[in-house]
């Protein structure tokens, strides 16, 4: 049995717009618009295997348009009833910004008071709360305006990360102020496959050094409301199988962020999926196709901590498989790395499965599968998976050890 800290976080992720169901935001719009066109498009082409493997086709425009979603905005009493039977001590979730902020400049009380319920919810169940502030929607208006590349969006997300904060300056710890900026930037603005659809280069660097600013803007805001609060970000993090490229890769996608917001970082957040890069030889895979490579968690996390010498949380980590014959597999593997990367001395502090639910999963849709729970989005029912009680022992197996 390998070693883990005594006070480690053992937990799970999600996002608002993913779960929470009856959001109105960017996303929402873009849903409406785009569901249509891309059921036809996934219809139309068979997947190949190399791209996708469990793909369930054919699939309904209802696929495309988070709706609903989970229904955890209302269910989210039960669903931290069972984190806690499956054993975990913290939730990762963000608050949509839309909700707190419908219109510009106007604060909404009744959703302050919804997320305080939520935080109540997970301290009465020994959950700690960890607090994402943008997981890639925006309220309309804010995107109305020109989204992160109008000149003063750092300004009105500061100002919305500020007032959320004092608000919950008794009840939250651990603030992530953004989610993969980079990656959301490059998909959003260069490649076009998330709202705006932008295939604009420079767009893309524009919204990304706007990012940055954002992180900086409300990292001072926060800490200025209480030096206690324990504020990073969450970036996502490949490990790249081509050594002659690897460094390439590491300072651009895993680092770029980091390196220029040193400062302002209490930890660092790692969301880890899978590596890039050919391998010659035929890797496992999930339903959705990544590489199950547990190894390269363990490269980076050593990497992470020696080239920056913060506290780590590996913010998200996880499979979609519909059929739950490896996340089992995939939770031990990734935590043996975890424990090896501790053991060689770096300083990493939790680590969150992605997701506590199955969920909607952004322009992919509802059909992969990445929950310890299993959602039946029908009836809204939930079923704890196999691999959630094979979660369950290793935590306890890890608790015993200290
Ligand atoms: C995102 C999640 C997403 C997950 C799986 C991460 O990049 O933060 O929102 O569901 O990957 O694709």
């Amino acid at each position: 049995m390998r070693y883990f800290p005594k006070n480690f976080y053992f937990g799970a992720a999600t996002s608002g717009h993913q779960v929470e169901g009856g959001n109105y935001n960017d996303w929402t719009e873009w849903e409406r618009e785009t569901a249509t066109r891309k059921a036809e498009k996934a219809n139309q082409k068979s997947w190949p295997d190399y791209i996708l493997r469990n793909f369930p086709g054919p699939l309904q425009k209802e696929n495309y348009i988070s709706g609903d979603a989970c229904d955890h905005y209302r269910r989210f009493e039960k669903d931290f009833d069972l984190a806690k039977g499956i054993g975990l001590n913290a939730y990762r979730f963000s608050i949509e910004w839309s909700r707190i902020e419908p219109e510009e400049g106007k604060f909404d009380e009744k959703e302050i008071a919804h997320y305080r319920e939520v935080l109540e919810a997970l301290r009465g169940r020994g959950l700690e709360p960890f607090v994402t502030l943008w997981h890639w929607t925006h309220p309309l208006w804010f995107a109305e305006k020109g989204g992160w590349e109008a000149p003063d969006a750092v300004f009105h997300f500061s100002r919305f990360a500020g007032y959320v904060a004092k608000s919950f300056k008794n009840d939250v710890r651990y603030w992530i102020t953004l989610n993969e900026p980079g990656l959301w930037a490059s998909s959003a603005y260069f490649l076009g496959v998330k709202p705006p659809e932008k295939k604009d280069f420079f767009s893309f660097v524009r919204v990304y050094f706007a990012l940055l600013r954002a992180h900086r803007v409300a990292y001072g805001e926060l800490k200025n409301i209480d030096g206690d609060f324990q504020v990073g970000m969450a970036e996502s993090m490949s490990w790249n199988h081509i050594s002659l490229v690897r460094p390439l890769m590491l300072y651009f996608k895993n680092y770029f962020f980091i390196a220029r917001s040193k400062k302002f970082l209490d930890f660092i957040g790692v969301n880890y999926y899978r590596p890039v890069g050919v391998y010659f030889h035929n890797p496992p895979r999930s339903d959705m196709n990544w590489e199950i490579y547990p190894r390269g968690l363990y490269f980076i996390l050593k990497h992470v901590y020696r080239s920056f010498r913060k506290p780590v949380f590996i913010t998200e980590n996880g499979i979609a498989d519909a059929k739950d014959a490896m996340r089992g597999n995939f939770i031990k593997k990734h935590l043996s790395e975890v424990s090896r990367a501790i053991e060689k001395g770096a300083d990493v502090r939790g680590y969150f499965y992605w997701s506590l639910l199955d969920n909607f999963e952004w322009q992919d849709g509802f059909w992969s599968r990445f929950g310890l729970i299993e959602v039946d989005y029908k009836n809204q029912e939930r079923k704890v998976r196999q691999s959630a009680r094979e979660f369950t022992k290793l935590i306890a197996e890890y608790r015993k050890e200290k």
